[in-house]
């Protein structure tokens, strides 16, 4: 008889729309994953039961504020979902003996500013831990999928990954306008003009240094650049109006360059107010990848609530925040049983849904 697969104990930390699709997915579907604890950050939530939370029965579980409390807990893995990512945090977290899974950053540790780095590989070897970084872009678009591809390239010459969004369709305007600056004058926007912008643009800058190394492109270079567009007309974006004049499209350029040439390339047309630069390129909503070389290979992904049943656009946005929490949450036992240090896309067993149709438990299903 093949013996069950362990129980893995964790703990949410953060349970905003990334973190309710982890929980609400723990409670609902798996097996092999216990929720121990779960931290938050409104004062809200404080001492709530993480059920009540994602609008399920109680489980028996507290949602604490308290960062100390949830690192005095015993866990085998903490999923990190904060808005915020904090690096002193989850170097605490991982010395604490337990390992960190995490859709905010670390989705290539090892090209960290070396003081960074090296902190992580202290706390990992302290702990006995290991973290990986990951999710749907960056993870698994723009770390996963082209490996993936690759598996069927004799050479490669360049590689390009696009995103093109419509941020109007996101209720979170605080991410929209504070965070992304849109509504901004145009010359404001830049890889610095805030802590969010520049953060964004270090985890694609990161991704393609990732590809780099994974892929023997041997670049010299990273650059970000970016175009803001302005609006021709007003827009009313939710609660919130877009003025005619002011940032309605951003298009981002992280490119790596070996002696100039530029081998890998994420570029994001990101929109607010449906209009759409004429100058731009037209790739179809959704993410494109692109892999020149022998062969040259295309392939187009988007998520929807469904292909065949009728649902609301909230319900078709969320799909993309299940993908992320998703590709995350199934990592766990790799994770877990990953030796100390970085466990990255590159390095983990390709991740796959544990659950999959759920016609037996996974606990059942033992070791394949
Ligand atoms: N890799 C990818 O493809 C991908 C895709 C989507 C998102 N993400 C990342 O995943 C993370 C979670 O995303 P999300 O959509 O769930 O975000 P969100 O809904 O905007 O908020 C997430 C969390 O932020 C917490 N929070 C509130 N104030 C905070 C503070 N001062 N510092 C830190 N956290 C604070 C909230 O606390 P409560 O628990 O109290 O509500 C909530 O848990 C973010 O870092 C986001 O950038 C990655």
């Amino acid at each position: 008889m093949t013996p069950p697969h362990p129980t893995y104990r964790v703990i949410q930390w953060g349970t905003g729309a990334v973190g309710i699709e982890m929980i609400t997915a723990i409670i609902d579907h798996r097996t092999d994953i216990e929720l121990v604890g779960a931290k938050v950050y409104s004062e809200t939530k404080h001492g709530k039961d993480v059920g009540t939370l994602v609008e399920r029965d109680p489980i028996g579980v507290l949602a604490t504020a308290v960062a100390a409390e949830a690192i005095a807990m015993s866990a085998d893995c903490v999923l990190y979902t904060p808005r915020t990512a904090n690096l002193d945090e989850v170097c605490t977290i991982l010395a604490s003996g337990k390992n960190v899974a995490t859709t905010a950053f670390l989705f290539h540790p090892r090209r960290l500013p070396a003081s960074g780095r090296d902190r992580l590989l202290a706390a990992c070897e302290q702990g006995g831990t290991s973290v990986h970084g990951s999710g749907l872009n960056p993870g698994n678009l723009s770390g996963v999928l082209p490996l993936a591809l690759s598996g069927m390239s004799r050479t490669i010459d360049k590689i390009t990954l696009q995103e093109r969004a419509d941020w109007s369709v996101y209720e979170s305007t605080g991410i929209t306008f504070d965070n992304m600056a849109f509504g901004q004058p145009v010359e404001q926007i830049s890889p610095t003009t805030n802590a969010f912008l520049a953060f964004n643009s270090s985890i694609f800058s990161e991704q393609v240094w990732f590809l780099s190394d994974a892929l023997n492109a041997g670049i010299d270079e990273v650059t970000a650049t970016v175009e803001a567009v302005a609006a021709r007309k007003d827009h009313q974006v939710f609660n919130h109006v877009l003025h005619a004049g002011t940032t309605a499209g951003q298009r981002w350029n992280w490119i790596g360059r070996r002696h100039g040439e530029p081998l890998i390339e994420i570029e994001t047309l990101w929109t607010v107010g449906g209009e759409y630069p004429d100058h731009w390129p037209r790739p179809k909503d959704g993410w494109t990848l692109t892999i020149e070389g022998d062969p040259s290979m295309r392939t187009h992904f988007f998520s929807l609530a469904s292909f065949t049943r009728p649902a609301s656009m909230e319900e078709h946005v969320r799909s993309a925040n299940v993908a992320t929490a998703m590709q995350v949450l199934n990592a766990v036992p790799a994770v877990c049983d990953a030796a100390p240090g970085f466990a990255t896309m590159a390095s983990l067993p390709l991740v796959r849904s544990l659950v999959g149709f759920g016609h037996s438990t996974v606990s059942e299903r033992g070791d394949r």
